[in-house]
């Protein structure tokens, strides 16, 4: 099997169950011409985090990583006129891009993209939240820097519902996280992120591999506060 294959089946089930997209096609150029690196979610996995979102009916969303704002749209488009999607992302220009795209998607008044390193970003956003006594997130997407993910889960989990889902990309590295001699810092992130969530009572996951336009890889999937 080969990406050219997986290629072609992505291309084949985009085109006949993911609608036509004018406000994502629109974001994927302009991130394009403004030099933002093409790793966002594709088609079917936005889809997917859609999906996901609308099966916990999801109020409230929190989104490490913004880049151009891809995922960002994907997963605001399932948020109720009252919704609100909070994304954090530590370059100016990502912010930038992100949020030009967001605007012109017609969600600028769900998503609030805040920018700086999300460990720096995350004490504020609690204590705020906390402050309005606002309901917890109902879905967290961790898509930021990978050798963070542990800590960002961790976070996650202090801020969401119980029945609540976090969703973590990029936790299978072409296979190398089952390598535990792997010295890449991603890959290590990745097992790390394994154990925490292994050693969470509160917390039940699993991890699924994929295969697609963007190779192979795979996501982690929890639920918060409902154990096995
Ligand atoms: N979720 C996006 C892709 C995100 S790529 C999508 O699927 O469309 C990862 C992003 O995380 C990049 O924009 C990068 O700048 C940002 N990032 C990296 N380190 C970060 C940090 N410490 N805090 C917040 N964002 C970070
Ligand atoms: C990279 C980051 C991602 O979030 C992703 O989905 C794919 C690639 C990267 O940093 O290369
Ligand atoms: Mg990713």
């Amino acid at each position: 099997m080969s990406l050219q294959q997986w290629t072609a089946v992505d291309n084949y089930i985009a085109g006949a169950l993911v609608e036509p997209d004018a406000a994502v096609a629109a974001a994927l150029a302009a991130s394009d011409a403004a030099g933002l690196p093409a790793i966002g979610v594709s088609p079917t996995q936005g889809k997917l985090l859609n999906l996901l979102a609308r099966l916990v009916s999801a109020r409230r969303i929190l989104e490490f990583g913004t880049l151009g704002g891809c995922s960002t749209i994907w997963l605001a488009r399932a948020l109720p006129p009252d919704g609100r999607l909070i994304t954090l992302e530590s370059v100016p220009k990502h912010a930038e891009v992100a949020r030009a795209n967001i605007a012109r998607a017609g969600l600028a008044d769900l998503v609030d993209v805040r920018l700086g390193e999300a460990l720096d970003t995350l004490p504020q956003l609690a204590k705020e939240l906390d402050d309005e006594h606002a309901d917890p997130f109902d879905l967290v997407f961790i898509d930021a820097d990978k050798p963070h993910n542990a800590d960002y889960f961790t976070w996650s989990v202090g801020l969401t519902r119980p029945g609540g889902v976090i969703i973590v990309d990029n936790v299978v590295r072409g296979g190398a996280v089952a390598d535990e001699h792997n010295a890449n810092p991603d890959v290590q992130g990745a097992r790390r992120l394994t154990e925490v969530m292994a050693a969470d009572p509160l917390v039940s996951a699993t991890v699924i591999q994929t295969v697609g336009v963007k190779g192979y890889d795979g996501f982690a999937i929890a639920i918060v506060g409902q154990s096995a």
